[in-house]
C-alpha cells in the first residue's frame, strides 16, 4: 500500500496596503518571491518552475527549508544548493534549521528550528515523532527523498555553496531578512487511526490552525483541488518529448523514477500535481492584478468556503496524558482556553487506541481542515477543481500541464549544465586496488551508524594492510546518529581510497520493537529520539560536518532502482545500481567464505544488523568474534553519555538506541568483546590526536581526518552545542583494537554481563555486572594512550593503501584536464565572485513575497514595506 502523499494548500494573500501587483513609482517591481519548501519531489518540480518565470515578473528572493517531514536538513540543503547552482542562482540564500526552543511556560526563544511540531518542541532539537512517524524512513519515504532516489547526484552539478556547521542561516534569520517579519511554520498527513488529515497539515496543526486564524486573508488549494490533476500517461508522454532544458530532464527523470518504482501500477490514479499545481494557481493570483484574491485563476476554479484546522479531538477539557499544552499545567502553554478547541485529545501516534475505532476507519481528526460555520471559522478562498486546457485539440486535458511544460522548456532563465555536461572530460570508473599478489588476512565486516566516529574508524580500517584484515563488507544502520541517505558518503569514501570492490548493505532503520506492527515502513521513534536533529546532530552527520562535499564523488550510490533480478515489476534504466541490503551482502559473504574460515564483526552503532544476523542460527556458526563499541558498565559512580535523556543516567548511545538488539546479542552464544564508554574516554584527547597527525605524511586521507578532528575540536570549544564530540572521537578504539591489538598493550577483563532492557527508557541500554546470570565478556579495560595516537596517525600517513584521489577538486580537475594551478585560481575565483554577488544584491526595500509553505503546504502572499 502506498500512503498517498496528501497536500493541503493555503494560499495567504495579505495586502498591507496596496493591492498585489499594483505599480510602484510609475513602474512595475517583481513580485518577490520566498519559499519554505520541505524538498519534496514535487516542490523541486514547484522550485523549478518558479525559477523558470520571468525575472522582471516573479523574482524568487529566498528559500527557507521545513526540516519537519519528508526529507532531513542536511540532505535538503545541499539538494537546494546544488539546483541553484545549476540555475546559476547562487544570489538566493537558503535558510536550514535553528536551535531556538520552547520553554515550558510557553516562550518562544528566537531562531525556532522547525524540526518538531510546536506540541512537540522543547528546549533543545531532540524530541519525539508524534506526527512525523507516519512518513515513512527508507524506501517511498525520506531515504528516497534526501537522495531524490538517486538521481540527484548522478546529475545535479555541485557548486560552492555547502551546508558548514555554526555558518549556515537559518531558516529564520532568511525569513527576516526577506520579510522582516517574524518565522511561519506549518504541517500535516493522514492514516488509518486518522481518515481526516490530509498529509500536510498533520505535520504540526496546531501551527497551521495559527495560520489560518492569523487574520490574513487565505487562500487554499487543498486536496480536492489538486486530486482533478493527476498525471494522466498522455502528459507523461508530452513531458517524455520535452527535456529542452536540464531542468525538464531533472524533473522528467524524478517523475520516471517515481513511476517505475512504484508498488503495483497505481502511479496515474495515485500521482498528483500537487506543489506546482499550488505554485501555478499563485502565481496566476499574483499575475492577475484586477482579481488580487485570485477569483478568476487562470488554473483552478476558486470558491469561498468558511473552515477551520482540527488540532485536538472532542471532548474538549479532558486530561488524558496526550496533550502536552494543557497536561500538568495550572495555566495552560501559550495561555489557551481550558476548554476550548485545542483542549482535547492529542493523536500520539501510530496506534493510538483513542483514535482507533474496532473495524472502522478510526475517529481522531487532528490536522482536519473541515468545513464549519460560527464563531471559530475563517472564511477562505478555496481552489476547488484544475481548469481544462483552452486548447481542447492538445492531449494534454489541464491548463496547467500546458503551462508547466511550456515553462520548464523555456531558454530563459535556464539551467547551465548537469554534473556529466560540466566537464569536457567527464568519465565515470569504478576504483579496485590490485591485491592479487598479496595474501589476504581475516575476513572482516564493518556494521555502522555513519557518526563522524564511523568514517574515521572506516578510513582507518581501509589502511590496515590487507594481509592483517581483509574488509569484505560494510553494513549500515539508518537508526543510529545518520540518516539513511548519508549512506552516499560512505561510497565516496571507498571510492577515494580505490575500494569500490567492498558492497555497502543497507540495514535496519528502526530498533527492533519500533515498527509498527501492521505497516512495517513507518514506525515510533522511541530511542532515536535522543538525538538532537539540529547542531551536533543530524544535520551534522548527514553532511559529515559540512566535509562530505568535499570527497571525490562515487559512481556508486544509493538508488530507489529496483532490480528485475530482485523481483521487482519494472525495469529500468540502471537494474545494476540498486542498494543492496545487509542481510543480502551478509548472506553473499557468508557464501563466499573459505570453508573453516570464520568471519570476525566490528560493530559501531546500534545492535540491529548484527541481532538480525544473529537470529539465524547457521550465521552465528560462521562468526569468529564480534567487537562491539559502546556500552557502559554501569558501577553508578561514573555516568553514561546520554545527554538528552536526563532521566537514564548510566546507558550509553549505541545500547540504548536499540536495547531489545543488544540484548538479542548478549544472549547468544557468539565470542564479543567489548569496547566501553570508559575505556574510549582514555583516548578523547583532541589535542593530541591533531598533534600526532601534525607530524605525520600529508596523505590524502591523513588531511581529510585531521580536517574532520579540527573542526570537531574547534565547534566542541566554541558552542554548547558540540560538547558532546568526544563521543566520536572515542569510536575509532574498536577498528584499532580489532587490527592491532598488540601495539596498544591492552588489558582486557572477563566479567559477567547482563543489559537491561525493560521498556523503560530511564534504565534501557545500561549494563550491569551480574555474577548469577551475566554472560561472560571480554572487556577492553586499559591500554596505551600514547601508542594508540601515534600508531594511529603513522598508519594515515603511510604510502600504502593510500588514496587513488583526493579530493572533489581533484576530481574536476582530472574532468577538465586543468594542471593544479588552473584548478586553484578556477575555484578561487569562483568563491570570489559568489561572495562579491552576495555582497552586490541591492537591500530589499518593498517586498512582495509569496511563501509556499509547501510541506506545510501553505502559501503566503503578503507584501510588506
Ligand atoms: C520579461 O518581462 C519584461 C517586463 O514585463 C519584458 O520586457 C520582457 O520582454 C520579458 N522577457 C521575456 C523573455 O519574455
Ligand atoms: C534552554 O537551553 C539553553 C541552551 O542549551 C540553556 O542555556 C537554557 O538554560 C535552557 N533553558 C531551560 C529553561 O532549560
Ligand atoms: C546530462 O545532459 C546530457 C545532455 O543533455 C545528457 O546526455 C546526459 O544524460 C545528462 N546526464 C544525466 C545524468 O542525466
Ligand atoms: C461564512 O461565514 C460568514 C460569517 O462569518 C457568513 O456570513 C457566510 O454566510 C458563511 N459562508 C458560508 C459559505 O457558509
Ligand atoms: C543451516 O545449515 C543447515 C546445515 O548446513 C541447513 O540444513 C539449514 O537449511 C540451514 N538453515 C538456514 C536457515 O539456512
Ligand atoms: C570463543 O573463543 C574461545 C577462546 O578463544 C574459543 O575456544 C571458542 O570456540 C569461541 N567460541 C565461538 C562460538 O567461536
Ligand atoms: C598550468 O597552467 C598555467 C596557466 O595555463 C600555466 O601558466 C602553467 O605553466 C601550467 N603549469 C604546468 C605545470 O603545466
Amino acid at each position: 500500500m502506498r500512503m498517498g502523499r496528501v497536500v493541503w494548500l493555503l494560499v495567504l494573500v495579505c495586502c498591507l496596503k496596496a493591492g498585489i501587483g499594483a505599480a510602484w513609482d510609475g513602474r512595475r517591481l517583481p513580485h518577490q518571491i520566498l519559499l519554505d519548501t520541505d524538498v519534496d519531489t514535487d516542490d523541486i518540480f514547484a522550485l523549478l518552475y518558479l525559477l523558470k518565470l520571468n525575472r522582471s515578473e516573479f523574482n524568487l528572493k529566498a528559500v527557507t527549508i521545513n526540516a519537519n517531514s519528508w526529507t532531513n536538513a542536511g540532505h535538503s540543503v545541499n539538494h537546494v544548493y546544488d539546483i541553484l547552482y545549476m540555475m546559476d542562482r547562487d544570489d538566493i540564500p537558503v535558510g536550514v534549521g535553528g536551535e531556538g526552543g520552547i520553554l515550558p511556560d510557553g516562550t518562544i526563544l528566537p531562531n525556532v528550528g522547525g524540526y518538531l511540531p510546536i506540541i512537540e518542541q522543547g528546549n533543545s532539537t531532540a524530541g519525539g515523532c508524534r506526527y512525523r512517524q507516519f512518513i515513512p524512513l527508507g524506501q517511498g519515504g525520506r531515504l528516497d527523498r534526501d537522495t531524490n532516489y538517486g538521481i540527484r547526484r548522478g546529475f545535479l552539478p555541485q557548486g560552492h555553496r555547502n551546508y558548514s556547521p555554526l555558518r549556515q542561516p537559518t531558516s529564520q534569520q532568511v525569513m527576516v531578512d526577506a520579510i522582516s517579519a517574524g518565522p511561519i511554520t506549518v504541517f500535516l498527513i493522514g492514516y488509518k487511526s486518522n481518515p481526516y488529515a490530509e498529509f500536510n497539515i498533520f505535520e504540526d496543526p496546531f501551527a497551521a490552525y495559527q495560520v489560518l486564524h492569523s487574520g490574513i486573508p487565505i487562500t487554499l488549494v487543498p486536496l480536492e483541488a489538486t486530486n482533478t490533476i493527476p498525471i494522466t500517461k498522455e502528459f507523461f508522454t508530452a513531458f517524455g518529448n520535452s527535456q529542452a532544458t536540464y531542468e525538464a530532464q531533472y524533473c522528467f527523470q524524478s517523475l520516471k523514477m517515481i513511476r517505475d518504482t512504484m508498488f503495483d501500477n497505481h502511479f496515474y490514479t495515485n500521482y498528483f500535481m500537487w506543489d506546482s499545481f499550488a505554485a501555478g494557481v499563485a502565481v496566476s493570483i499574483m499575475r492577475n492584478k484586477y482579481n488580487p484574491l485570485g477569483e478568476n485563476n487562470e488554473f483552478a476554479g476558486m470558491e469561498y468556503q468558511n473552515v477551520t484546522v482540527i488540532t485536538s479531538n472532542k471532548p474538549y477539557g479532558i486530561s488524558d496524558g496526550s496533550n502536552p499544552f494543557f497536561d500538568n499545567h495550572a495555566t495552560p502553554k501559550f495561555n489557551l482556553q481550558k476548554g476550548g478547541v485545542h483542549s482535547g485529545h492529542v493523536q500520539v501516534g501510530l496506534q493510538d487506541p483513542f483514535c482507533l475505532v474496532e473495524n472502522g476507519k478510526g475517529k481522531c481528526e487532528d490536522g482536519y481542515t473541515k468545513e464549519v460555520s460560527g464563531p471559530d471559522s475563517v472564511r477562505v478562498l478555496v481552489a476547488k477543481r484544475a481548469k481544462p486546457n483552452r486548447d481542447n485539440g492538445s492531449p494534454l486535458d489541464r491548463e496547467f500541464f500546458r503551462s508547466f511544460l511550456d515553462v520548464l522548456n523555456l531558454p530563459q532563465q535556464t539551467g547551465r549544465f548537469n554534473f556529466t555536461t560540466q566537464f569536457p572530460y567527464y568519465k565515470e570508473i569504478l576504483f579496485r586496488t590490485d591485491f592479487s599478489t598479496e595474501k589476504f588476512g581475516i575476513p572482516v565486516v564493518f556494521d555502522m551508524d555513519m557518526s563522524a566516529g564511523d568514517f574515521l574508524a572506516l578510513i582507518y580500517l581501509l589502511k590496515v594492510p590487507v594481509k592483517l584484515i581483509d574488509l569484505k563488507a560494510i553494513l549500515v544502520s539508518g537508526n543510529g546518529w545518520a540518516n539513511a541517505a548519508t549512506i552516499d558518503i560512505i561510497y565516496d569514501i571507498l571510492h577515494m581510497m580505490g575500494r569500490d570492490d567492498i558492497p555497502v548493505g543497507l540495514g535496519s532503520l528502526f530498533a527492533f520493537d519500533q515498527p509498527d506492527p501492521s505497516f512495517s515502513t513507518v514506525g515510533d521513534c522511541k530511542y532515536i529520539k535522543a538525538i538532537p536533529h539540529g547542531n551536533g546532530g543530524f544535520l551534522d552527520s548527514d553532511t559529515l560536518f559540512g566535509l562530505s562535499r568535499s570527497l571525490p564523488r562515487s559512481p556508486r550510490r544509493y538508488t530507489a532502482e529496483n532490480s528485475v533480478d530482485f523481483g521487482a515489476p519494472k525495469t529500468t534504466d540502471h537494474p545494476e545500481l540498486r542498494q543492496p541490503l545487509a542481510l543480502e551482502v551478509w548472506h553473499s559473504i557468508a557464501k563466499a567464505v573459505e570453508p573453516g574460515q570464520k568471519i570476525t564483526i566490528l560493530t559501531n552503532g546500534p545492535l540491529t544488523n548484527l541481532a538480525t544476523i544473529l537470529s539465524d542460527k547457521n550465521s552465528s556458526l560462521l562468526i569468529q568474534n564480534v567487537y562491539i563499541v559502546g556500552g557502559h558498565i554501569s558501577d553508578n559512580k561514573e555516568k553514561g553519555n546520554l545527554f538528552t535523556i536526563p532521566s537514564n543516567k548510566y546507558a550509553e548511545f549505541n545500547m540504548f538506541l536499540d536495547p531489545l538488539a543488544a540484548k538479542t546479542v548478549l544472549d547468544s552464544d557468539v565470542n564479543i568483546t567489548l569496547i566501553p564508554l570508559s575505556t574510549q574516554q582514555k583516548v578523547t584527547s583532541f589535542s593530541a590526536i591533531l598533534k600526532a597527525l601534525q607530524q605525520t605524511n600529508k596523505t590524502p586521507e591523513a588531511v581529510l581526518t585531521r580536517r574532520l578532528l579540527s573542526r570537531l575540536y574547534h565547534l566542541q570549544q566554541k558552542d554548547e552545542r558540540y560538547r558532546h564530540m568526544s563521543i566520536f572521537l572515542g569510536e575509532i578504539l574498536g577498528a584499532v583494537i580489532l587490527a592491532n591489538d598488540h601495539l596498544l598493550n591492552p588489558t582486557i577483563q572477563v566479567k559477567p554481563i547482563t543489559l537491561l532492557a525493560t521498556g523503560d527508557v530511564s534504565e534501557d541500554g545500561q549494563i550491569v555486572i551480574d555474577r548469577n546470570h551475566g554472560k561472560l565478556v571480554n572487556i577492553l579495560d586499559n591500554l596505551d594512550p600514547e601508542a594508540y595516537y601515534d600508531h594511529f596517525s603513522n598508519l594515515l600517513g603511510s604510502k600504502t593503501q593510500s588514496a587513488v584521489i583526493g579530493s572533489f577538486y581533484d576530481q574536476k580537475r582530472v574532468w577538465s584536464r586543468l594542471n593544479k594551478t588552473e584548478a586553484v585560481e578556477d575555484s578561487f575565483s569562483s568563491e570570489i565572485s559568489f561572495e562579491r554577488r552576495i555582497l552586490d544584491s541591492p537591500r530589499l526595500s518593498r517586498v512582495m513575497i509569496l511563501i509556499l509553505v509547501l510541506y506545510p503546504s501553505l502559501i503566503i502572499v503578503t507584501q510588506l514595506f
